[in-house]
């Protein structure tokens, strides 16, 4: 479930017990009663012997501590029964497996547009030997909002495979596509070495994603379509990433560039099922003196390709310590050419439009 959480499994005892209360009218009873409840939740098994509903015990423990202290019949009655609604029954808009019922619990899951995140996760075998790579925690927020276990996560500009380390943790299949052979072969390694607990498939694929058949790819490994496209593509030239024409680092002018990433988009276009997401990470560039909206051109691009935007999210950069050393010349640059310090990029969130 969710990273954090003390999940606990519940019995029907527990279920009963909290009918049973359902039909008391004397508060006094009540509230004694919801007590002696709280009391056998840490101090026995009672509740816990071949337990099914699985529960935050953080959730739980606040709901009957509402429920606990509320000044009516009513209000206690209503913490009870979303205590029951949310062990019971589960309600979701579909895309991702968040149990609306309990929709408190998932602490993990970000829903504000500016993110500033400070540390990157480099827990297991995340690292952050590849230059231009993005922090895992962002496939992961994707992931946890528009992907159900066993959805099927497409990432066009795969680089160190970030993403499918991440869809291993959280039981999505991946394929992602990276251009430079090299790295796509380290990335594979990696990947393989993360544990794969759900045994989906994380393929990587050596590609041009402009025009590789997405169609026979996902045919090859078993399936017809993607539930969400992740695109992180170079930020135009500001990291050479090879010396390969086909490498959307190496086009010559930023036209040049997004008619490039366009290519990627309409590659793509067929394989997303209606309804489902596309993530665009990137940042914009300085280029003779003047702030070029690299961000903005590519969302211009794809929402004129059957998306529609669903959020813009403004990240910070994290600091890494190289760029720590030049932070006081790049102020003293800022302030004597009159710009702003680069210090955030974009995720942009789109949907494909339902035909
Ligand atoms: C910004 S990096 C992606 C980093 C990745 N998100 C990670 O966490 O490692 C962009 C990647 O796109 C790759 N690339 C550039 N042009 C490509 C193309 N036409 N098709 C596929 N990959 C390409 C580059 O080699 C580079 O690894």
């Amino acid at each position: 479930m969710v990273k954090f959480m003390n999940i606990i499994k519940l019995n029907e005892n527990f279920i009963s017990e909290i009918d049973n209360l359902l039909k008391e009218n004397n508060i006094n009873i009540l509230k004694n009663r919801i007590k002696e409840i709280k009391y056998k939740l840490t101090n026995s098994e009672e509740f816990f012997k071949n337990g099914v509903y699985e529960v935050s015990r953080e959730w739980l423990i606040k709901n009957i501590t509402h429920a606990e202290k509320s000044k009516s019949v009513e209000r206690v009655k209503h913490y009870l029964k979303k205590i029951i609604k949310g062990l019971t029954e589960i309600k979701t808009t579909g895309i991702n497996e968040i149990n609306l019922n309990r929709w408190e619990e998932y602490t993990e899951i970000i829903t504000d547009s500016l993110w500033i995140i400070d540390r990157r996760d480099n827990s297991g075998v995340h690292k952050a030997w590849y230059h231009g790579n993005f922090i895992p925690q962002i496939p992961r927020q994707m992931m946890l909002r528009y992907t159900k276990k066993y959805d099927l996560v497409v990432d066009t500009f795969l680089g160190s495979g970030t993403t499918l380390i991440e869809c291993r943790r959280l039981g999505r299949h991946g394929i992602g596509i990276e251009l430079n052979k090299e790295v796509a072969e380290k990335a594979k390694e990696l990947i393989n070495k993360e544990a794969n607990p759900y045994n989906v498939i994380t393929e990587v694929v050596v590609g041009d994603s402009r025009e590789i058949d997405f169609e026979e790819i996902l045919k090859k490994f078993g399936f017809k379509s993607c539930q969400l496209l992740i695109m992180h593509p170079p930020y135009h030239d500001i990291i050479k990433f090879s010396d390969d024409e086909r490498d959307l680092s190496n086009a010559k002018t930023v036209k040049d560039f997004l008619k490039m990433f366009e290519e990627v988009v309409d590659n793509t276009y067929n394989i997303l099922d209606d309804g489902r997401f596309l993530v665009l990470v990137i940042g914009d560039k300085y280029s003779n003196g003047a702030w070029i909206p690299l961000g903005f051109y590519c969302m211009d691009a794809v929402l004129k390709r059957g998306y529609k935007l669903k959020s813009i999210v403004v990240k910070n950069f994290e600091e890494t310590k190289g760029k720590r050393n030049q932070k006081e010349l790049w102020r003293y640059r800022a302030l004597v050419g009159g710009f702003y310090v680069f210090k955030h990029e974009y995720i942009f969130i789109f949907q494909k439009v339902e035909k």
